[in-house]
């Protein structure tokens, strides 16, 4: 039997892809390399001395995903396939709408055509919306302030609808925080396409030379300084959950929300003035006005993946950073 990872060769699928090879599970990625590049398939081979099935497919073309049941016989999915920047998705919404939500469907739709119907599903704490005080619990209302938190939404609710309509199905609807760091190789991780949205890519690449000087969005938020707070989480430990939930998804039944974060919050100074110590770089910073969109304050209640998984985030911030450090100055233009 073969785990189907789709969007295997992007940043959280590839560290995925290592933990499952440690465990000798057969590994079949589908990626239309959108985001990503083959040169990780050859990394990820360097670190397990195993290989994977790579196929070249977007989820969103039918008969390639029918074509990849038919040919493999596939016990699970783990779907990471999809676009994820925040501020792309206001721009081109319909690309997001067809490639996360419809591509969605179409893999959905295919795997309940091959009987395969054990799901882990890469959701974000972007479904939490605005409105919810943190420590931030799977009970709390969702909602989305951008496209691309409606297409996570949209997934979301596709999938309890589906599970509620055939008990057959088994889902895994895991709810990231902030995911960062690498593998402790320094052979893979993350290598976002120009410049980067998210605070520790480009925090990274002010470190290693790339980019001049971190703008810092707002200081003036209710936090310990001012600045935005999240829950910083090792890729590491994020890979480790999706292995937990495969190994408990035959005890899942119907679309269980799950959040994978440490439950501890960290600020964009507290991120930069570590990142400055254990770099040993400047990281020049001008503090801007606020984001829009963004909250002051975002962490996690992580007891139900304790409880229901018997996963617990276990890297801390140090090295978190040391793995991002590793990564970013052993590669400083990423795979290429
Ligand atoms: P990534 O871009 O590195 O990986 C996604 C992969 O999916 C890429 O390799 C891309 O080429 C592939 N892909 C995209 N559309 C596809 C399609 N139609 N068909 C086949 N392959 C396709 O992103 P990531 O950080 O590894 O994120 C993985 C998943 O986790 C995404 O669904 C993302 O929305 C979700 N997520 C990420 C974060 C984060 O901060 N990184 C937070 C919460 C949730
Ligand atoms: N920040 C800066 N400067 C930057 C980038 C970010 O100050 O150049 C700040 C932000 O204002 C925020 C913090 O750093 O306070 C983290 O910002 P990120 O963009 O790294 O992460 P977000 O929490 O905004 O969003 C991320 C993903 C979303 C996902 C969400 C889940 O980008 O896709 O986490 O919690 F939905």
């Amino acid at each position: 039997m073969s785990l189907l990872i789709t969007g295997g060769t992007g940043f959280i699928g590839s560290h995925t892809v290592v933990e499952l090879l440690a465990l000798d599970k057969d590994i079949i990625i589908v990626d239309n390399l959108a985001n990503s590049s083959t040169l990780v398939l050859d990394r990820i081979n360097k670190i397990t001395e195993k290989s994977v099935t790579f196929i070249q497919a977007d989820i969103c073309d039918r008969q390639a995903m029918q074509q990849v049941f038919q040919q493999h016989d596939i016990d699970a999915v783990v779907h990471f396939a999809g676009l994820k920047a925040v501020g792309e998705s206001s721009a081109i919404p319909l690309s997001y709408y067809h490639n996360n939500v419809s591509g969605s469907v179409t893999l959905f739709q295919v795997m309940a055509e091959y009987g395969v119907k054990n799901l882990v599903f890469s959701s974000s704490a972007t479904v939490y919306g605005e409105n919810n005080p943190s420590p931030l619990d799977e009970s709390m209302p969702t909602s989305a302030t951008n496209p691309y938190g409606q297409t996570k939404l949209m997934i979301e609710n596709i999938l309890f609808d589906l599970a509620s309509s055939d008990e057959e199905w088994s889902i895994a609807c895991l709810r990231y925080f902030n995911p960062i760091g690498a593998h402790e190789s320094g052979l893979i991780g993350e290598n976002p396409n120009g410049i980067p949205n998210n605070l520790l890519p480009y925090v990274a690449q002010v470190a290693v030379g790339r980019l001049a000087q971190l703008q810092v969005f707002g200081d003036d938020y209710d936090t310990v300084d001012g600045t935005g707070v999240r829950d910083y989480i090792h890729v590491v430990d994020l890979a480790k959950g999706h292995v937990k939930a495969l190994e408990k998804l035959s005890k899942i039944k119907g679309c269980v929300p799950i959040n994978l974060g440490t439950g501890n919050g960290t600020s964009v100074l507290e991120i930069v003035n570590t990142f400055k110590d254990i770099s040993g770089q400047e990281i020049p910073y001008k503090v801007v006005p606020r984001r829009a969109g963004d909250i002051a304050t975002v962490f996690a209640d992580a007891s139900v993946a304790n409880s229901l998984l018997g996963w617990s985030a276990q890297y801390d911030l140090s090295t978190m950073i040391k793995d991002t450090w590793r990564w970013q100055s052993k590669n400083p233009n990423g795979f290429e």
